[in-house]
């Protein structure tokens, strides 16, 4: 990824000059918010230098050991495990998984549960979020939790981890109402890393990712752009489609910082924040 310059001719006919982001057309597939699902699959595997041992929090109980995340969704993971003071009462019961891991687990739930449980509740290999390291399955801590479908419910600290993900950058990743969209059946416990404000506009507009996605689309660069404004940040946010090519150029509003992901399929979004406050 590079930074240039791109002048662009306003409507007064004014010249206005745009830094620009070069970004590898391969980067479609690498960032926050990559739509994983049946239709979308895994491009790129997540480098293994981005992926951070749950050991290393100690606090947080793991169902197994040697679970891994990526980084950064580790980090708000165990800031919205503080926030809702749910340490002891929440173990992190799946994280990153390989491809192979996935198709163990598919092979097993579907020998040990059926095909249609499996259909509901484990995606396939290389449809799987975990493969990103940015998604976790969250459980009551208990004596028996079930690696597939642990117990996550809607009360007590359950319910102010689910009421604070948003801020803190997760989705509850499939909704009751949304299978006809992510072809998976109601996962209380499946939290995906998406990053703020993302998180917090899909649930104030109810979208599942895919929808979101969708979304973005309408906000290119040469349009309006999405904007969220809380007490800290003001941000801007927009998709601007892959060049042809093995490069995009894409223009940056001016930002005190910026954020670029892939959407996996087809382009690049920006969010640009400006603080609030200099
Ligand atoms: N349980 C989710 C759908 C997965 O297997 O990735
Ligand atoms: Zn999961």
């Amino acid at each position: 990824m590079g930074q240039t310059n791109l002048v662009k001719q306003n409507q007064s006919g004014r010249h206005l000059t745009y830094n620009t982001i070069q970004a590898a057309n391969s980067e479609i597939h690498q960032g926050n918010l990559v739509l994983i699902n049946r239709e979308n699959p895994i491009r790129q595997s997540i480098s293994s230098s981005r992926l951070l041992p749950l050991s290393s929090i100690p606090s947080i109980h793991t169902l197994r050991d040697g679970m891994l995340l990526e980084q950064t969704c580790l980090r708000q993971l165990a800031d919205l495990l503080e926030a809702c003071q749910g340490i002891n009462d929440i173990i992190a019961v799946s994280g990153y998984r390989t491809k192979w891991e996935q198709e163990q687990i598919y092979a097993s739930t579907l020998a040990e549960r059926g095909a249609e449980y499996t259909a509901r509740y484990v995606a396939w290999p290389d449809r799987s979020e975990h493969q990103t390291g940015l998604a976790i399955d969250v459980g009551k801590l208990n004596k028996n939790v079930d690696f597939i479908a642990p117990a996550f419910p809607d009360t007590e600290v359950y319910k102010s981890f689910k009421g604070l993900a948003a801020s803190f950058g997760f989705i509850q990743r499939y909704k009751e109402g949304k299978e006809a969209i992510t072809h998976i059946s109601c996962e209380p416990w499946h939290f995906r890393y998406i990053g703020y404000p993302h998180a917090e506009i899909m649930e104030r507009n109810d979208w599942c990712l895919e929808e979101y996605i969708d979304q973005l689309k309408n906000y290119p660069f040469e349009k309006e752009h999405l904007v969220f404004e809380d007490e800290h940040s003001f941000v801007q946010i927009y998709y601007a489609a892959a060049d042809a090519g093995a490069v995009t150029t894409i223009p940056l509003v001016p930002c005190d910082r910026y954020h670029l992901s892939g959407n996996n399929r087809d382009g690049f979004i920006v969010t640009a924040c400006l603080d609030k406050g200099r």
